[in-house]
Parts: C-alpha cells; sequence; structure tokens
C-alpha cells in the first residue's frame, strides 16, 4: 500500500502523514527530510546553491540513507544522525534551491521508491504522487492558504521560545513555494489522480479525519477492484 502525500511547505503533511501512518502500521516516510540532509552537506562544503557543478559532485560522497527508531525516522548523512540539525531556515532555503538539481533528485527518489518496495509507507514530499510513487493507491494533495500556514510556523517557532516575524516567514514560505512550484524538474503540482485537501480552516485533529476518510474510500475502492 502506497499512500503520496503532497503539498506547500507548512500544510501540515508530516503532522497528518505520521499519525496516519502510526494508525495503520505503515513506516511515514518524510521525504524533505532527505533533501534537507543533502543541503546541510553542501552548506558545511560551502557549497553555492547555483554551483551545479560542485552540487552534482556532492553528490558522489554525501551518503544519505535512513533509519526507523521506534517508528520515527532518522536520516543519517554520512553516518551522522543529522535529525536535530535540518530544520533551521537556512537548510530549508538551500534544500528548496539545491532541490532543482537533477543529480539530486535522481539520487533521493531511488532511495524513497526502494523504501516504498520494501514496506506499505505513507510518504510526504512534493512529487511523490507524480513522480516517486505514481503508482500509488491514494494521492493526496495537501495544502492551506499562505497566512495560514505562515501564522502555523510563527506559532510553533514562538511556542519552541524563537524569535521570529510573521512577515518575514509569509515571505519566505512565498518565495520557496515559488521556487518548488516553478523549477523545470518534478515541479510542485497536484497529480492529476490526487484528491485536493485544503487544511485553512482545520484544526489539525480535523486534518487526519478528513485525510482518514479520504484514504478509507481509495483502500475500499482498491479492495473492491
Ligand atoms: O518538506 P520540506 O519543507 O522538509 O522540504 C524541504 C525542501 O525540499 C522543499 O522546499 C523542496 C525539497 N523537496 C523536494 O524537492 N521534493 C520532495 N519530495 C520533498 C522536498
Amino acid at each position: 500500500m502506497q499512500i503520496a502525500i503532497d503539498g506547500p511547505a507548512g500544510a501540515g503533511k508530516s503532522t497528518i502523514a505520521k499519525k496516519l501512518a502510526s494508525e495503520y502500521g505503515y513506516i511515514y516516510v518524510d521525504t524533505g527530510a532527505m533533501y534537507r540532509a543533502m543541503a546541510l552537506y553542501l552548506i558545511r562544503c560551502g557549497i553555492s546553491a547555483d554551483d551545479k557543478e560542485a552540487i552534482e559532485k556532492a553528490c558522489e560522497y554525501a551518503d544519505i540513507s535512513i533509519r526507523f527508531i521506534d517508528g520515527d525516522q532518522k536520516v543519517i548523512l554520512n553516518g551522522e544522525d543529522v535529525n536535530g540539525l535540518i530544520r533551521t531556515q537556512e537548510v530549508s532555503n538551500m534544500a528548496s534551491a539545491s532541490s532543482v538539481n537533477g543529480k539530486v533528485r535522481e539520487k533521493l527518489v531511488a532511495l524513497q521508491q526502494k523504501l516504498a518496495k520494501d514496506s506499505d509507507v505513507v510518504m510526504d514530499g512534493r512529487d511523490i504522487g507524480t513522480k516517486v510513487l505514481p503508482d500509488a493507491e491514494v494521492k493526496i494533495f495537501l495544502t492551506a492558504s499562505t497566512k495560514v500556514r505562515a501564522k502555523r510556523r510563527y506559532e510553533e517557532l514562538k511556542e519552541k521560545g524563537e524569535d521570529c516575524d510573521l512577515a518575514a516567514i509569509e515571505r519566505e514560505i512565498k518565495e520557496r513555494d515559488h521556487r518548488d512550484m516553478t523549477r523545470t524538474l518534478s515541479p510542485l503540482k497536484q497529480a492529476d489522480d490526487a484528491i485536493l485537501l485544503d487544511t485553512s480552516d482545520m484544526d489539525i485533529e480535523q486534518a487526519v479525519k478528513e485525510a482518514g476518510r479520504i484514504i478509507g474510500e481509495k483502500r475500499n475502492e482498491c479492495h473492491s477492484c
């Protein structure tokens, strides 16, 4: 069983995907974390986002893998668990910028497809329904207005005690959306057979419930065909 959840930053993909995976006993694969690990490697090497040649070379040296500990995905970069280091704004921006590179995508898509071949998965990202798992039984395109997504991110950071500015967060989200949606390779877009779920007016429980309802319907269709 493959469940693909795509959508822009801050739509609630990872929270929803994680809850659903634990409910169904599937593994949850956060593909953004892989692009983030690659981005961290590039930052550490001092490689700039527009240095195509250096990024392609770096793909040969960055060994990225995934481990699951108590159901939680850990991203391993050259033997190091980098989970706690990949959620910064710098890494977010580098991940969005370097993910336009074909070699980076090729490397990480192969890893994602292998994971989905070996287990039932709920996988989230930008190109899961369109490129990574085109035959997924369920595809959901999860979105919310830019304002709502920025507000959610703002509250998340505030809760962690971090100093932040709502207008700046909204600006960054818009920039990242634009880059992710307009790149040439596997841009973020709703797959033709994906179901749109707009969570702007929902809290997390309502969104999980609605996603669960969509999945339930699709699974019934799959079992009866
Ligand atoms: O989901 P996220 O915010 O952790 O993703 C970080 C960046 O990685 C995102 O801006 C674009 C890139 N990405 C991608 O190109 N394809 C994916 N399947 C997942 C993420």
